[in-house]
């Protein structure tokens, strides 16, 4: 395939600046492909489900539904816009429209904020994605083989309990991430997301038809999609338009580092429709795979939190014919998807400090690296001896993943949504996207300008004066 053959961008920064003729991905299913792997991850299968049941499944569904349509797709298409035109690593990419709009120095921060958010979402993504490590082992050795629901609990609250085989399978994750950002991004990642995504729906599609024969569809169907509004909560509404920047991967600068390669002429618009579809689907399918099984064992509840897919689905594993190989595969795709979207949790500060404080590929990744697995740490122990310890009613993880998931995304979104829709000129913006036809440009230019910024504006204020009141 020619796109083998294609520098990746990795590589590309490692030479240091990015100067005009600096090569593109070499076409835009490469370009869907590292944007599908950065978005589908433990976003849709772990923490969809769980944080769907905490907010009383249908009208959270509906809500985060809404927020793909009017406000992740209308962003993405900015980022990958803004990315395109800048060609460089998000803050200098900023930094250069910026000076080209003629605007102040602050919207520099669009940037750093993206920055900083990633490396504090991988810093408890590789704790949980530790998990899935740790998942894969216990699979395969059968200690879920005709488990009850209780035990395969029991089972879980062991590994929460104990810092060190946490912070061991912390580590390996880390290492393996940092593995390939130190070597590139698209020959390892891309190639492998190729081929193991479409696996990773297979197996989902496996446990869908187990969740049909032998646990309660009916009352996951009703649950996910009845929209009963009693339930929902203005903290829940930020909740699911915060998870809507986190499962499409937006608001850090991922999208917009990976719009950075992408050909001149490849159409944006249809390229993420592409990537948003399959983000949601997996989400849908992870969520109508594994509440079937949660209604049917009473010994958990949907809003059991972090937790759920790694009780609810050893349970479907653990009495299944084939469950013993179905289910270390199961786990070890989990990590797979993780994987390919942590790469572009720390891609973008790497090729900033590449790029603008002349690091090594090798010494910008241990830095950062080894910052996100520092502050992960506070994550593992929040699980277990720091349990107790609370601020405003979060946890340690609970209140770093409130913080970039409900404020700092939705945050950046917005001021990359006022960026594109408002103060880039109209000339520009529509030239990038020259090959739109002019109602389908319209349409987007509106929803951009108007509905999202005022969407996220409402949803923000409403949803962090009630979190807290
Ligand atoms: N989208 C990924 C997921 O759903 C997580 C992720 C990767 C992300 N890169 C990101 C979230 C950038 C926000 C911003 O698991």
């Amino acid at each position: 395939m020619a796109e083998q053959q294609q520098q990746s961008p990795a590589e590309v920064d490692g030479s240091g600046s990015v100067p005009g003729g600096h090569p593109v991905w070499s076409s835009r299913w490469t370009f869907v492909l590292a944007a599908t792997g950065s978005a589908v991850g433990l976003g849709n299968i772990w923490k969809f489900p769980y944080i769907a049941g905490e907010n009383g499944g249908g009208a959270f569904v509906l809500v985060y539904l809404l927020c793909i349509l009017l406000v992740g797709i209308p962003v993405m298409v900015a980022e990958v816009m803004l990315g395109r035109r800048g060609r460089q690593s998000p803050i200098n990419t900023m930094r250069r429209l910026t000076t080209e709009a003629g605007l102040e120095r602050h919207w520099h921060a669009i940037g750093w904020l993206g920055v900083i958010a990633g490396l504090m979402i991988l810093s408890y993504y590789a704790v949980i994605a530790g998990w899935a490590l740790n998942y894969i082992g216990k699979m395969a050795s059968g200690a879920f083989q005709g488990a009850s629901a209780d035990q395969v609990a029991i089972i879980f609250a062991d590994l929460l309990s104990d810092p060190k085989a946490l912070i061991l399978w912390q580590t390996v994750f880390m290492i393996l991430t940092l593995l390939v950002v130190i070597g590139g991004v698209t020959r390892g990642l891309g190639v492998a997301v190729r081929i193991l995504m479409p696996v990773l729906f297979v197996l989902l599609l496996i446990l869908l038809v187990f969740g049909i024969q032998r646990g309660d569809f009916a009352q996951a169907v009703n649950f996910l999609f009845s929209f009963n509004y009693e339930a929902l909560t203005w903290a829940g509404v930020l909740e699911a338009m915060g998870h809507a920047f986190f499962t499409l991967s937006l608001g850090m600068g991922a999208i917009m580092a990976y719009g950075a390669y992408m050909p001149e002429h490849a159409r944006i618009g249809r390229t993420v429709l592409a990537v948003g579809f399959l983000d949601t689907v997996v989400a849908l399918v992870a969520g109508l795979a594994i509440f079937p099984i949660v209604f049917a064992n009473p010994s958990i509840a949907p809003g059991a939190g972090p937790g759920l897919l790694f009780v609810s689905l050893p349970i479907a594993f653990g009495n299944m014919t084939g469950g013993l190989l179905f289910g270390s595969l199961f786990f070890v795709l989990v990590t797979l998807a993780a994987w390919s979207s942590a790469i572009s949790l720390i891609e973008p500060a790497v090729a900033y400090l590449i790029e603008s404080k002349k690091f090594t590929r090798i010494t910008a990744n241990l830095l950062l690296g080894g910052i996100a697995w520092i502050v992960g740490l506070g994550s593992v122990l929040s699980f277990n001896i720091w349990a107790e310890k609370q601020v405003a009613g979060f946890n340690f993880f609970e209140f770093m993943d409130f913080l970039t998931s409900s404020v700092m995304l939705p945050l950046t979104g917005l001021f990359i949504a006022l960026f594109a829709g408002w103060l880039m000129r109209p000339e520009t913006v529509r030239s990038e996207l020259a090959d739109e036809s002019g109602r389908v440009f319209a349409s987007w230019y509106w929803i951009l300008r108007y509905v999202s910024p005022i969407a996220v504006g409402i949803i923000f204020v409403m949803g962090l004066y009630k979190t807290f009141s």
